[in-house]
């Protein structure tokens, strides 16, 4: 089967808690587990998303997972260190000047060095090479929240607009460039059916349009399928607790609709993702979460 040509990073963000590590982990497995080399790749949030899958949580080196599968947790000292080393390559110059406390503590007050560090990682491992290929097919980004996420993917364009031309701004210049180019980078917006997140995906897909970022797909995380009828539901008078479940059924049928209809507004596929009931998540329950979205977002379903 031919398949859309996809971008190779994969952006996954959304309003706190509506499933974004989820959505990215079941995502990477899924993308491994058709045999691209995928990197799941986590921003300083502890390497949840790959304890998801039931590994031990992600740290800052990369470490394989399964296959090919692998994560990592982008922190920001160690990608200050890789970045500056693979500038000055002299170790000791590096400890001489950056593990000086008083240069560490200056550091920390430049606004938004973190980020543009770590967003630099990612950039870095998108070009990446293994031989005459690229070393990753897809990396998984799970990228922090909403506002957070903003001024994340927002780093290189305000550090291009205010720095001279100078170095930092080349290397603004090349992340921006990655990221405002559809065919390496896309979008996942994650929403719930709710009230909320809808309209807080809705926001957070026009200040990714702002920022020039292609938006791949929404995804309608713990979607719930329409089961009973109207009818049914009145059938089921005699026994009132069981109509009360299969009525809260409905209604939760019925705001997925609607958030999938204003979701679809936005102009990219809205791909359903159902809430699952078990306790705790195991691989198993991602890995089909993942093949369901892998599915919806190469048009086959
Ligand atoms: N489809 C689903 N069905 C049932 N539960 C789900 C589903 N997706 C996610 N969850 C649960 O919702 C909770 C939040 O998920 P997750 O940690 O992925 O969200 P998040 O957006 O990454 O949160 P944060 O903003 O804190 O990083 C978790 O308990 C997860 O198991
Ligand atoms: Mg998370």
């Amino acid at each position: 089967m031919t398949q859309l040509p996809r971008p190779r990073l994969l952006v996954i963000t959304g309003k706190g808690g509506v499933g974004k590590s989820t959505v990215s982990a079941a995502l990477a497995l899924a993308l491994a587990r058709t045999g691209q080399r995928t990197l799941l790749c986590e921003v300083n949030s502890g390497g949840g998303a790959t304890a998801l899958l039931g590994y031990p949580r992600a740290g800052p080196e990369l470490s394989r997972l399964d296959g090919e599968l692998w994560s990592v947790d982008v922190r920001p000292a160690e990608a200050m260190r890789e970045y500056v080393l693979s500038k000055i390559r002299f170790q000791r110059v590096y400890r001489t000047v950056f593990e000086n406390p008083l240069v560490r503590a200056f550091l920390r007050f430049i606004p938004s060095l973190a980020e543009t560090v770590m967003l630099g990682k990612v950039c870095w491992h998108l070009r990446e090479t293994d031989g005459p290929r690229k070393r990753w097919d897809a990396v998984v980004l799970d990228a922090p929240a909403t506002g957070h996420a903003l001024t994340f993917l927002g780093v290189p364009q305000v550090l291009l607009d205010t720095l001279p031309p100078g170095t930092m701004a080349e290397e603004a210049s090349w992340m921006r460039d990655m990221l405002v180019d559809p065919k390496v980078t896309g979008a996942l917006v994650v929403a719930l059916p709710e009230e909320l997140p809808v309209l807080e995906s809705m926001e957070l897909a026009a200040g990714l349009r702002a920022r020039h970022l292609a938006l791949l797909a929404v995804v309608l995380n713990q979607a719930t399928a329409p089961r009973f009828l109207p009818e049914e539901v009145k059938a089921l008078a005699a026994l009132p607790r069981l109509q009360a479940l299969a009525r809260g059924h409905a209604e939760e049928a019925e705001r997925t609709q609607d958030a999938a209809s204003r979701l679809g507004t936005l102009g990219a596929p809205v791909l359903e993702l159902p809430r699952l009931y078990q306790g705790t998540m195991d691989q198993a329950a991602v890995a089909g979460l993942g093949a369901t979205l892998l599915a919806g977002l190469e048009g086959r379903t």
